[in-house]
């Protein structure tokens, strides 16, 4: 990241240390829990939210090559991305043209063209249909009217974002913001990924609220997070929906010992961010971890798929053992902590005994990224609803 940008994080976290503070917002912010519940709500959230919004599918480390490909479901919406012979990364809905099937199976891979399982037309990596198996029994095909339905697809920051509506564009530039150099800064381009789980958790938007407060880090992961990082003190920083989030790490006053020019960039400092709707990025010096949160079928359940990237892959035997340790402590935290945790609270509210909820003034992630929700998932909101200030 950039040096200035960490020194200024550093010094504004030493302060909160030093003052027993943590950024806040000026009140509480309530919220009715059926807000996780409604399934009215839960549609519109897919449809305007994740149906509208550009979503970051992939990793550019994980399709460098001509011909590599990955396909996934979000929202129940099946989404092909592959690298054609041109460098680009195009998306497209993953439903052959003839009668529907998947032309790719999910997963990743590489191939030269695609063969669709069902009756073998074949699609090249532009997704134009390239040939048709008996192709005299379907009269006059057009074959260049008939290529796959192509979606929105950029690539930024070794991040690929797609948006799951051919007819809608978006700048995504614009819808960046000042994170996309925040982003370019972290290199992820020349990473490498390292490893990948899969998690399982309730309601989406419960699961996503545990990744923008460090207030719940000592009681809630005392022997994982705590270890390293402290509670309950945080600065925030908005970027539009997308918001950065800094947390001291234990030890962050020996900073004031040294000079400020011998500070190892991200010294003392835990940094998450988060890209509207749905990942989040959390950065150490030598690797990260990207987590998507990828909403069910319902409005009770969702998925995680936390990427393990890495500035440089682990050689040695120490190196690997260090690096599979570091994947296993975040799978555990996060499966049996945060999202057991989860998956209690969706019990609870799902017997519709709690009315409301309530974010304190130090959750100001929380606040700023609900207003984001609401905003978005509404039918119209450049026209109907408040824009959230950031
Ligand atoms: S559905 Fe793909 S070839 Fe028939
Ligand atoms: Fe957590």
């Amino acid at each position: 990241m950039r040096r200035t940008e960490y020194i200024s994080m550093a010094e504004r976290l030493l302060d909160h240390v030093e003052n027993k503070t943590t950024e806040s917002a000026p009140d509480v912010y309530q919220v009715p829990v059926s807000y996780y519940l409604d399934e009215d709500l839960w549609h519109r959230e897919m449809k305007n939210i994740f149906r509208r919004l550009p979503l970051m599918l992939a990793m550019t480390c994980e399709m460098r090559n001509t011909g590599d490909y990955k396909v996934m479901e979000v929202a129940d919406f099946p989404v092909l991305m592959v690298r054609g012979k041109d460098g680009k990364v195009r998306a497209f809905l993953n439903a052959c043209t003839h009668r529907g099937a998947f032309v790719a199976k999910e997963g990743k891979g590489n191939c030269s063209r695609f063969s669709c399982p069902y009756h073998a037309w074949t699609f090249n990596l532009e997704g134009d249909l390239i040939g048709v198996a008996d192709p005299k029994k379907f009269g006059d095909v057009d074959k260049s009217t008939m290529g796959l339905t192509e979606l929105p697809c950029d690539e930024r920051a070794g991040l690929i974002f797609v948006m799951l509506d051919p007819n809608l564009t978006t700048d995504l530039d614009d819808y960046l913001g000042d994170m996309l150099p925040e982003l370019e800064s972290l290199g992820f381009a020349n990473w490498e990924m390292y490893a990948q789980n899969e998690l399982d958790s309730a309601n989406w938007k419960l699961t996503h609220d545990g990744y923008v407060e460090g207030y719940h880090f000592q009681a809630t992961h005392p022997e994982t997070i705590f270890v390293n990082t402290m509670n309950n003190t945080m600065i925030f920083d908005a970027y539009g929906p997308h918001q950065r989030i800094g947390f001291p790490m234990h030890g962050i006053e020996e900073l004031r010992d040294k000079p400020q020019d011998s500070w190892e960039t991200q010294e003392k400092v835990s940094i998450i961010r988060t890209l509207f709707p749905n990942t989040s990025i959390a950065i150490g010096p030598t690797g990260g971890m990207i987590s998507q949160l990828i909403p069910g079928t319902t409005p009770e359940s969702s998925r995680t798929i936390q990427n393990h990237l890495m500035a440089k892959l682990p050689e040695t035997k120490e190196e690997k053992a260090m690096a599979d340790a570091g994947v296993e402590t975040l799978k555990v935290a996060v499966r049996d902590e945060d999202y057991a945790m989860v998956f209690d609270i969706q019990k609870g509210i799902s017997t519709g005994l709690n009315d409301d909820f309530v974010f304190g003034k130090n959750e100001l992630g929380l606040h700023r990224w609900h207003s984001w929700v609401d905003y978005y998932a509404h039918d119209n909101p450049v026209a109907e609803a408040a824009r959230p200030n950031p």
